[in-house]
């Protein structure tokens, strides 16, 4: 048994770690051909494109995947720690699955493992009080998991196998992605930031680049086989490359991927800290570079932003929004802002509201502070009552809400190039995005999901565009 600790995860070592390919024991293929799995995933990108890797494994052993949990013989829940509702909800679906075990199917495997699985509260509340649960593992050894399963298969006790260190960087992952057209690709896992409030770091490890090589291979590998988009994931992408390289960084590795022609490139998330000049230089010079990014600000008073421990003041994301703005031609700049954070005061709260108005961003995702174990903010006094920080969100709510709109409104007459993703839940339309990331529905004839279509904005709306398609650009 290997528990999660806070202390060892909270170490930085500068020492090496080796890159290796993955391998599954070959006595382990088609292990267990007829049974089934179900798979639930919370959080962010990183978690999505960690289930892809997992659904992978899992049919490598011989799952089939079903979308009930009652058809299912394995039930995975790949958890996040973020804030406090995505706790409670993964713990909502442990108690359906506690349910089912006990009274309608006793045979059922239950697994655990994502963020969730790092934080040592949770593990001993699992070993605790939730001894139905068979098996659970950290981000850190995900690709332990078909061993992991066949013992859990086999064995009454439960299986913890959770490292607090990241181990070994592993490349060659099995993936099967959920979309045919667009793909997640990870640049750098981790992160050394220490924002005072998030518990990322304590989940994830420390910041490690993958090679640029093996970056380009795989963005090379999707583009052969046909996928127009790519998504490079990390928990702050303009850090990648310090910890490997001398003198190349995100802006470096855009530039590179752009040449492999894929048709569009995007990255999340940046951390305002990294920005590099060249960064904003490369995103304007290449088409195929999407104009969007998500700079998450978290708050408009430099007085909180300091003890958020965000590096950087009002002033200074200022300078950068308006450079981004300046150089890169219709951008779209998206935010994460949370509120009541300890100690946040009215007039702190004002200056969010201000900046906000200021900045007009074309979508933000707001919340409210909570509370995470061992985080120094959770330390904070908290003298804000749970009532002032609704109003303060839903005040705020209205402030975005009311840009985003603003902004759509502006689209409307002109022409967007959109990814066609599906159909829509509009009847006889398509829904898909646009360079900017903006959703929108539309109309047209002979339209296939994959196409990439010139479409004409006809309405806005607060979350989304509509329009009517006018040429295909390029068809699968
Ligand atoms: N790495 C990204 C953020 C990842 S987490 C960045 O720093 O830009 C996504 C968002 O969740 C954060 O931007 C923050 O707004 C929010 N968040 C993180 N921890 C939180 C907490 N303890 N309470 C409320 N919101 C939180
Ligand atoms: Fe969390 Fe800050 Fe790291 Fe983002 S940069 S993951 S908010 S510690
Ligand atoms: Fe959640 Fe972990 Fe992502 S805490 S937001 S799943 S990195």
């Amino acid at each position: 048994m290997n528990l999660p600790d806070y202390k060892e995860a909270r170490k930085r070592e500068k020492k090496d770690y080796k890159v290796v390919n993955y391998e599954i024991d070959k006595k382990l293929i088609h292990k267990f051909c007829g049974k089934t799995y179900f798979l639930k995933t919370y959080g962010c990108q990183m978690n999505e494109h960690d289930s892809e890797n997992i659904a992978a494994m899992l049919e490598s052993l011989g799952f089939k995947r079903v979308d009930n949990y009652m058809d299912a013989d394995l039930a995975l829940l790949n958890t996040c720690s973020i804030r406090e509702n995505a706790h409670n909800k993964a713990f909502g679906m442990l108690g359906r699955l506690k349910h089912v075990k006990e009274n309608l199917k006793k045979d059922l495997v239950v697994g655990i493992c994502g963020c969730m699985a790092q934080e040592s509260g949770v593990v001993e509340d699992i070993l605790n009080h939730y001894q139905f649960v068979n098996f659970v593992f950290g981000t850190h050894n995900i690709n332990e998991l078909p061993q992991i399963v066949f013992d859990a298969m086999k064995k009454e006790e439960q299986i913890i196998e959770v490292y607090s260190k990241e181990g070994d960087l592993m490349e060659e992952m099995p993936v099967k992605r959920d979309h045919p057209h667009k793909a997640y690709v990870n640049i750098i896992y981790g992160c050394d930031k220490f924002c005072t409030y998030c518990i990322v770091p304590f989940t994830r490890g420390r910041e490690r680049s993958r090679r640029k090589e093996d970056i380009l291979k795989e963005v090379e590998d999707l583009v052969k086989e046909g996928y127009q988009e790519v998504t490079l994931l990390g928990q702050n992408v303009n850090a990648y490359g310090k910890d490997i390289y001398q003198d190349y960084g995100l802006g470096e590795l855009l530039e590179e991927v752009s040449k492999t022609n894929i048709h569009r490139i995007r990255f999340m998330t940046s951390h305002p800290w990294d920005f590099s000049d060249s960064m904003i230089e490369k995103i304007a010079k290449y088409e195929n570079i999407m104009p969007h990014i998500h700079l998450p600000i978290q708050s408009g008073s430099s007085r909180i932003l300091k003890k958020m421990g965000r590096r950087y003041t009002k002033e200074e994301y200022l300078t950068l929004f308006h450079k981004i703005k300046k150089t890169i031609p219709n951008v779209s700049i998206s935010t994460d802002i949370i509120v009541g954070f300890p100690g946040e005061e009215e007039e702190d709260f004002l200056e969010t509201l201000d900046i906000c108005k200021y900045c007009q961003f074309d979508n933000a995702f707001t919340f409210i502070f909570s509370k995470r174990e061992n985080t120094p903010a959770a330390k904070l006094k908290d003298t804000t009552t749970k009532e002032e920080k609704e109003e303060r969100l839903q005040r705020l709510n209205e402030v975005v809400n009311h840009y985003f709109l603003e902004n759509n409104k502006k689209l409307v007459g002109k022409t967007v190039e959109v990814l066609t993703e599906g159909v829509s839940n509009k009847p006889g339309m398509y829904y898909g995005y646009t360079d900017t990331n903006k959703l929108i529905n539309f109309t047209g004839e002979g339209i296939k999901v994959g196409d990439m279509i010139k479409v004409e904005v006809t309405d806005a709306k607060t979350w989304s565009l509509d329009g009517c398609a006018k040429v295909v650009t390029k068809s699968r």
